[in-house]
């Protein structure tokens, strides 16, 4: 058979796994998820309960205490959680955006101190690319580290960083050499607890409110030179490797809202009952919801299939993970817009989950790259 289609069904134990943690966010996160949207704090409940089921950052390889997940069975966590609350998705979904560039480029010391108290719950990850100025075009940082004897000395201001604030640990890429743009670029660990390290106000959003945004200022951050994940220079291959197999998590992301709107419309439109009988005996409804779950299954695919490919070391990840992301996060949108639609005046209130889903989607088009850098990066790396 095809290896790609063999690498990218579930087995019985991603099956099981699924299991576990939807029941998990339907006990333990779903009853928290619209007050975490109403005042806009942070799921500490959702973070306990993936911690005591270690389900906080599965992607953390078994020899650094982790419980080793593949990409799939880490899409399916984010997935689950995300059908019921997108705030406390982005828990593992950016614990693994942090340490990734650990994971994959850092030295030996590195990964022992800082993989194990990710993994065991002390401590959350989180990782600063983008700048006020530097969005899209990530390269056009102005980040800097100096070198200064066994040390880099950091300046600078990152923006929209994820779970600023909560997190202990920060993947920080800075210029060390401003001669050489993105080959001019260094990766860093730096500590929530380093003298200079500060953060600005949270950031009011549209959507994702448990999430805590918020800007990281580096006021002269000393740092041991050790700090600096793999070798000088190769920061933003390392920035870009790592959003190649992130962009799959926000794809996961994107098909566990679209799953808890289009979950919660089904049920409803069995219910609701207008011209004498269930809204859902009409057939414009019933194409709706079709559409729904066809764009849903096909979001579904491309997520696993490149899941599959983020486990293997040659390819064409990059392709298939801004596609995933792409495709997805358009899917999510289109489907929470009609769940909304599907409910009609209900849809557009806070009583019902569904406006929520809706504004808690739009981000996925957004981050860890727009959708229209996504279509860059795919029409550069066509398969
Ligand atoms: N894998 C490995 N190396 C890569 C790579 C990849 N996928 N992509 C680029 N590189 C390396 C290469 O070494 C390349 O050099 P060569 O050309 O010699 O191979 C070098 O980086 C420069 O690459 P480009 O010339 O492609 O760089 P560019 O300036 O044209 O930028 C870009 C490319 C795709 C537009 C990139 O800037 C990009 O992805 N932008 C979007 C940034 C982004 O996704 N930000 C999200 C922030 S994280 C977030 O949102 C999460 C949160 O917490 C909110």
């Amino acid at each position: 058979g095809n290896p790609d289609f063999d690498l990218y069904r579930t087995s019985e134990e991603h099956d099981a796994l699924r299991d576990v943690i939807r029941s998990l966010s339907e006990a333990k996160i779903a009853p928290f998820a619209a007050a975490v949207d109403e005042e806009a704090r942070f799921p500490q409940e959702a973070l306990d309960a993936l911690v005591a089921s270690d389900l906080h950052a599965v992607h953390v390889p078994e020899e650094f205490g982790g419980a080793g997940a593949d990409a799939l069975a880490t899409v399916i966590v984010i997935e689950e959680v995300a059908r019921v609350c997108a705030s406390s998705s982005l828990i593992p979904a950016v614990n693994k955006l942090g340490s990734l560039p650990v994971i994959l480029s850092g030295s030996a010391d590195l990964k022992k101190k800082y993989l194990g108290p990710l993994a065991k719950g002390d401590a959350m990850f989180s990782y600063c690319l983008s700048e006020p100025d530097a969005g899209s075009d990530a390269a056009g940082m102005k980040t800097r580290a100096v070198r200064d004897g066994d040390h880099w000395i950091l300046n600078g201001v990152k923006r929209w960083i994820t779970n600023a604030g909560v997190s202990e640990y920060y993947t920080v890429m800075a210029v060390t050499d401003p001669e050489k743009r993105s080959k001019g670029i260094s990766a860093f660990v730096v500590e929530k607890s380093d003298e200079g390290v500060s953060f600005g106000a949270p950031e009011k959003k549209l959507g994702i409110k448990g999430s805590p945004t918020r800007e990281v200022y580096l006021d002269n951050v000393r740092i041991p030179a050790d700090r600096m994940i793999g070798e000088e220079g190769t920061g933003f291959a390392t920035a870009m490797k790592t959003l190649d197999h992130t962009r799959v998590t926000i794809a996961a992301q994107a098909l566990g809202i679209a799953q808890g709107a289009l979950d919660y419309a089904k049920g409803y439109v069995q219910e609701r009952k207008q011209f004498g009988k269930p809204i859902g005996d009409f057939q414009g409804v019933q194409f709706m919801l079709a559409d729904m779950a066809m764009k849903l299954e096909a979001a579904r695919q491309l997520t696993y299939a490149a899941a599959a490919k983020s486990e293997r070391v040659e390819g064409d990840l990059t392709f298939f993970g801004a596609a995933a992301k792409c495709f997805a996060s358009d899917a999510a949108m289109e489907i929470t817009t009609d769940a909304v639609q599907l409910l009609g005046g209900y849809g557009y209130t806070r009583d019902y989950p569904l406006e929520r889903m809706m504004r808690d989607a739009k981000i996925t088009q957004i981050y860890e790259g727009t959708n229209q850098i996504q279509r860059i990066v795919m029409a550069r790396n066509l398969p």
